[in-house]
């Protein structure tokens, strides 16, 4: 992902209060797993999605910082707690904290990020904070619920594009969505210049999910940071998977399904998978997906007054398609 020098700026003034969120704290049983993954690094969107919202409606960087640090603690929150739902081994390019320590700990790790990242947000003092509390809080509600359908329809035999968009849109979506929606907040945005940017995320959240999907086939996995195939070794569904049960034929669904559960997974395994995918149209009907999205969302964005920081956040979004990781 490459940004322009005032994102990269920007990026560097977050980065600071999230490195230095747990120095000097005990026990370090608790707060080094807790940032362990914090200073692996990552792409920062929902901060940097937060800030630049904040700044469209007039805001400063300054008065939205805790709150934008709170939001990628609770991302990284999900993140821990995730992989131990996935049974996923590797993060931003390390092993999982559960791998790393054990479940125990990840579960603590995970409890303590929430808890830090609410102690970061209860910090804004600006006279929406309440309703960036909200937020906040609404957005964790849905996530949860997204993560539950998201385990649920592993041992579902079909769902369909609208119940797959539905746990999309509320395991990543509502996340990305809260970020713009706090930092407009947080900026003394009008309601209605909140709603475009909160519609924005919105599609931005939708579009992002699909590809990362995509990318859990497609990716290098050098670059990924990821396992490979995840998804079709958990037998989840995902964009790619929903799509291509309503392509395949019997014979194509059956080779799909036999990669469950997979133990060992290799090069020729990956090129099997993708070879099914592609000829069933799945990856170009994500490509078109993540595509769409992203243009919806652009078009809530144009409703936004201009400003330099609303071109940034275009240029976030447009990058975001052709991310690798
Ligand atoms: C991964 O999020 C989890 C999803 C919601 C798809 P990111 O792709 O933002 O992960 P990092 O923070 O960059 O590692
Ligand atoms: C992530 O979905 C959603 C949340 C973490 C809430 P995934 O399970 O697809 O995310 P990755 O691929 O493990 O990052
Ligand atoms: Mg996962
Ligand atoms: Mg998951
Ligand atoms: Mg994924």
């Amino acid at each position: 992902m490459t940004l322009n020098p005032r994102m990269e700026d920007l990026l560097r003034r977050i980065e600071e209060p999230i490195r230095n969120r747990f120095s000097g704290r005990s026990p370090r049983e608790l707060y080094e797993p807790m940032a362990y993954l914090l200073e692996a690094g990552g792409k920062r969107i929902r901060p940097l999605l937060l800030v630049l919202s904040c700044q469209s409606t007039g805001g400063s960087v300054d008065s939205c910082l805790d709150a934008a640090v709170a939001v990628e603690l609770l991302h990284t929150f999900t993140l821990v707690h995730d992989d131990i739902m996935d049974r996923d081994g590797l993060r931003r390019g390390r092993p999982t904290v559960h791998v790393r320590w054990d479940e125990a700990t990840a579960i603590l790790a995970g409890d303590g990020l929430v808890t830090a990242a609410y102690e970061s947000l209860i910090r804004t003092s600006h006279p929406n904070a309440a309703l960036a509390i909200r937020r906040f809080t609404d957005s964790l509600t849905d996530l949860c619920e997204g993560q539950a359908l998201d385990k649920l329809f592993e041992s579902r035999p079909s769902v369909t594009p609208d119940e797959y968009l539905d746990m999309i849109e509320k395991k990543t979506g509502r996340l990305i969505e809260a970020s713009c929606g706090i930092g407009a907040l947080l900026g003394g945005g009008s309601e209605g210049e909140t709603a475009r940017l909160e519609r924005f995320g919105a599609g931005l959240g939708r579009a992002f999910q699909i590809q990362d999907d995509l990318l859990d086939v497609a990716a290098d996995g050098g670059q990924l940071g990821k396992p490979l195939c995840s998804d079709i070794v958990a037998g989840k569904k995902t964009f790619l998977t929903v799509h291509f049960a309503s392509r395949a034929d019997q014979g194509m669904k059956k080779r799909l399904e036999s990669f469950r559960g997979k133990k060992g997974w290799t090069a020729a395994d990956t090129a099997e998978v993708r070879g099914l995918l592609a000829s069933a149209g799945s990856f170009d009907a994500a490509r078109r997906a993540v595509a769409e999205s992203t243009e919806q969302a652009l078009e809530a964005l144009d409703r936004v007054r201009p400003s330099r920081s609303r071109e940034d956040l275009r240029e976030l979004a447009l990058s975001l398609v052709e991310r690798v990781s």
